[in-house]
């Protein structure tokens, strides 16, 4: 294996040292961004004169190379190598000679790796917080399409109280606009550059960290050499930033699950997002909600497993560091796939109106409305919600809806009842009357706020 070290050493490395201590095989997913840092660097030690003016246009014209090189297919990156810095730097020497020796100058590949990891997570945290973006403008347009369907809205999964499709899917509008601002705070956290901490003590070079700082669009140089290269917060915030994503993509999902089933009926998913069963051909499964669901435990697995990687390491860099990045990219794979399939299964996902209507009809779902409209004719809330009670009783016994209990039970029960009752509690009023901030009958208003968030047109 070629390594960028070896000089005190009298062996050969064992060859099982080497696969098991080797981290190409999935760092090389940042060989864009290792080759970016490099550029920059190289770009700083001109500046600096620290190398020549040709020395670093030399070494950056054949990193571009490298880099166009393997994004055109004309290069490959193989396990040969000890790691995706490794390669670079040899492949660079392979090009351009003795001047590529020269890249390392200044930097150790402590502060390479806690930089190419940083810029990797800023890249996956942009499109991660696009993902979501994505996704909050396919709910939106669930929000306005379904302002008037009414459904059962649940606390421990029993009908409490009528609400609108819109309303339920509001929730899930915060939940993903906060999932996205979470990121956007962790961004701004942990944009600096770690670039010049060199192996954990800064360097002897005069380098320019700001000038480097800048040029990868970080917001300043990071200010401890040994927090420099042995920081990893931002990876244990981003991964529980991820992990909150998957918690909300995982309810909702439980809910189309629910939803879905035959007792339910409530969504109908497309064929493309849904799959059969290999025995029961009449089967229609919610496979992809499910496996939304169940992946979750592993995003959350990831940060767990890092929290626990980075507790017990001494100042500064140490090995174990290495353990960030498989379970990360695993984790940050998951999400963006989760995300994309959720968009695309509520795009192609029929909604069943009528189903929803039904099942919040017939029940006693409008037993609070009807106590209200005792409350509004002068009944003290305590005695309402007793005689609302024991209608109920009586509309259990005599196998009715509230709606369709005659009126003379009503005044048996309260004269203040009047034939007004019957539109009060029905499901549109029911709704309506909700008016307060948040809730179902309030959509308008939550709509406008919607709309100013993703950047879209007011609606008129
Ligand atoms: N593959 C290593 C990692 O991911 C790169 C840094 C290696 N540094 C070292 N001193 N061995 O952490």
């Amino acid at each position: 294996m070629a390594q960028l070290w070896g000089g005190r050493f009298t062996k050969e490395t064992d060859a099982l040292v080497n696969d098991y201590n080797a981290s190409i095989g999935f760092d090389k997913r940042f060989f864009e961004q290792d080759i970016r840092g490099s550029i920059a660097h190289v770009k700083m030690l001109g500046k600096q004169k620290i190398l020549t003016k040709e020395e670093a246009a030399a070494i950056e014209e054949g990193l571009n190379g490298i880099l166009r090189d393997v994004r055109e297919g004309r290069l490959t990156i193989t396990d040969d190598y000890e790691d995706i810095h490794s390669f670079n730097e040899a492949m660079l020497i392979e090009r351009i000679g003795d001047t590529g020796k020269k890249l390392h100058t200044g930097r150790s590949r402590n502060d390479q790796v806690a930089l190419d990891m940083r810029l990797y997570i800023r890249d996956e945290l942009d499109n991660t917080a696009a993902l979501l973006l994505k996704l909050l403008k396919r709910i939106e347009a669930i929000i306005e399409k379904h302002t008037e369907t009414y459904m059962p809205g649940f606390t421990h999964m029993q009908k409490a109280q009528p609400v609108t499709l819109a309303n339920h899917f509001g929730a899930y509008f915060e939940m993903f606009r906060r999932d996205r601002e979470r990121l956007f705070s962790i961004r701004e956290r942990m944009n600096v550059c770690p670039l010049g901490s060199g192996a954990l003590a800064g360097t002897t070079y005069p380098l320019d960290r700001e000038y480097t700082a800048r040029l990868l669009k970080f917001d300043r140089a990071s200010n401890n050499a040994m927090d420099g290269v042995s920081d990893r917060d931002y990876v244990v915030e981003f991964l529980n930033a991820l992990s909150l994503v998957m918690m909300h993509l995982s309810r909702l999902s439980e809910e189309i699950i629910t939803w879905n089933s035959n007792e339910y009926r409530f969504i109908e998913l497309d064929d493309a997002y849904s799959t059969g069963s290999s025995i029961m051909p009449q089967k229609k499964n919610p496979d992809i909600p499910e496996l939304v669901r169940g992946k979750t435990g592993r995003v959350y697995a990831a940060q767990a497993s890092l929290l626990v990687t980075m507790k017990g390491l001494p100042l500064a860099y140490n090995k174990d560091m290495q353990e960030d990045k498989e379970l990360t990219f695993d984790a940050i794979d998951t999400v963006k796939h989760s995300l994309t399939l959720m968009t695309g299964l509520l795009k192609t996902a029929s909604f069943n109106k009528k189903r929803m209507a039904e099942s919040a009809t017939g029940g006693y779902i409008n037993a609070t409305d009807a106590a209200d409209y005792l409350v509004r004719k002068g009944v003290p809330f305590r005695d309402a919600h007793g005689i609302i009670g024991s209608l109920v009783l009586t509309c259990i016994e005599k196998g009715v809806a509230m709606d369709d209990l005659p009126l003379t039970d009503y005044q048996a029960a309260c004269p203040a009842f009047e034939e007004d009752i019957y539109d009060a509690i029905s499901l549109k009023s029911c709704v309506v009357r909700r008016a307060t901030k948040g809730a179902p009958g309030a959509m308008d208003e939550a709509i406008a706020e919607n709309r100013r968030y993703l950047g879209l047109k007011e609606k008129v």
